[in-house]
């Protein structure tokens, strides 16, 4: 079956059958049918790119459901894992719950935001999520994780980093604070006169439509790879040479530097490989422009990789999700 229109990506790979989950009991139904076999889950499928075609089982995640209490400091929301990210934020924002405006449309489900930690302009996804309700493939028992088990970084997870064990998010438990304060720091929020979570959520809508292609126009995954987090000492010998290096400051003292200007800086922007091409406005996103292939997808992510580590010394690590012929593959 085709899977073209299952990724944002658009590659025109397969696999052996897709499933549509569309129930917890669907679920438990489907995964004991696989036992032994490989599937992958796939959500929208805008963090996965299939650069081959995929021998297994790819179960759709369409899992739906919102549920919203609130206690006298918080609003408390289960919502299951197949529910879109976007309609989220402005399912509540029309509620006046207010947190999430800072994380407008980025796109793909809910229940993928935990697995890398979404972030953008100033925000983590992390400071709202209260537990994360999965299934054990191996037990197909139900377990939960509370913030801190579900060990939380940029752009990571336990579910990201812990390939002992596979677990599929059904639902998401977050707990947004009724006293949260917007969080204007980032870029273009900084210099906004107006900051009504309502302002926040127009600019950042905005500035990703500017900035970050539509994937219905060309195919794309977002960055294609993670801002690199590198020691002050590093940071500095660089700053010798580029004396303009933007930099955002990390945990542990440690410093994050945007892949974009590294990349940007060896004059990627607008390089082609085949159908692929680095976009012309935002270096760190690769473009389908029309029938691109996985192979020169993965020439131009190398040269972008090989040119940033031999110019800076940087290893870059990419942040979507490749599935080739066997399931994941490294760059
Ligand atoms: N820059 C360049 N050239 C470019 C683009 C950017 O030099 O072509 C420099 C500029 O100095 C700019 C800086 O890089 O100030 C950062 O750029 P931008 O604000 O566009 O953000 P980013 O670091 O490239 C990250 C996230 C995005 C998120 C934005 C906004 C990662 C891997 N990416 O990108 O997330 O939307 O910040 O918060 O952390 C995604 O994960 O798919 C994604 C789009």
């Amino acid at each position: 079956q085709s899977l073209q229109s299952y990724h944002t990506f658009g590659f025109d790979a397969s696999c052996t059958e897709i499933k549509t989950i569309e129930s917890l009991d669907g679920l438990t139904n489907s995964l004991a049918l696989l036992t032994d076999k490989p599937f992958i889950v796939l959500g929208e499928g805008s963090n996965t790119v299939f650069i081959e075609d995929y021998v297994g089982t790819v179960l759709l995640n369409r899992l739906k459901g919102i549920t919203v209490f609130e206690d006298d400091n918080f609003y408390h929301l289960n919502v299951a894992s197949g529910e879109n990210w976007h309609q989220l934020v402005l399912f509540c924002l029309e509620r006046s719950i207010h947190g999430l405006e800072n994380l407008a449309l980025i796109p793909g489900t809910v229940g993928a935001a935990p697995i890398q930690n979404i972030g953008a302009y100033g925000v983590e996804i992390k400071e709202f999520i209260h537990s994360v309700e999965f299934v054990d493939v191996k037990s197909k028992r139900i377990g939960y994780f509370n913030n801190k088990e579900c060990q939380f970084a940029y752009r990571d997870s336990v579910f990201k980093r812990d390939r002992t064990a596979e677990r599929i998010i059904i639902s998401v438990n977050f707990a947004i604070p009724k006293d949260n304060v917007v969080v204007t720091s980032y870029g273009p929020l900084a210099k906004l006169k107006k900051t009504s979570p309502k302002d926040i959520f127009e600019t950042v809508v905005k500035t990703r439509q500017e900035k970050l292609p539509d994937p219905a126009e060309y195919g794309n995954a977002g960055s294609f790879f993670k801002n690199p987090i590198i020691t002050l000492a590093q940071y500095f010998e660089l700053q010798r040479e580029y004396l303009n290096i933007p930099h955002y400051p990390s945990e542990d003292g440690k410093v994050k530097v945007p892949a974009a200007w590294l990349i940007d800086t060896l004059g990627f922007k607008g390089k082609k490989i085949g159908g692929i091409q680095c976009h012309e406005k935002q270096a760190l996103v690769l473009l389908n422009l029309s029938d691109g292939k996985g192979h020169e997808l993965l020439s131009l992510a190398r040269e972008i990789r090989q040119s940033v580590l031999d110019r800076f010394d940087i290893q870059l690590e990419n942040e979507v999700r490749l599935i080739g012929r066997n399931g994941l593959v490294s760059l």
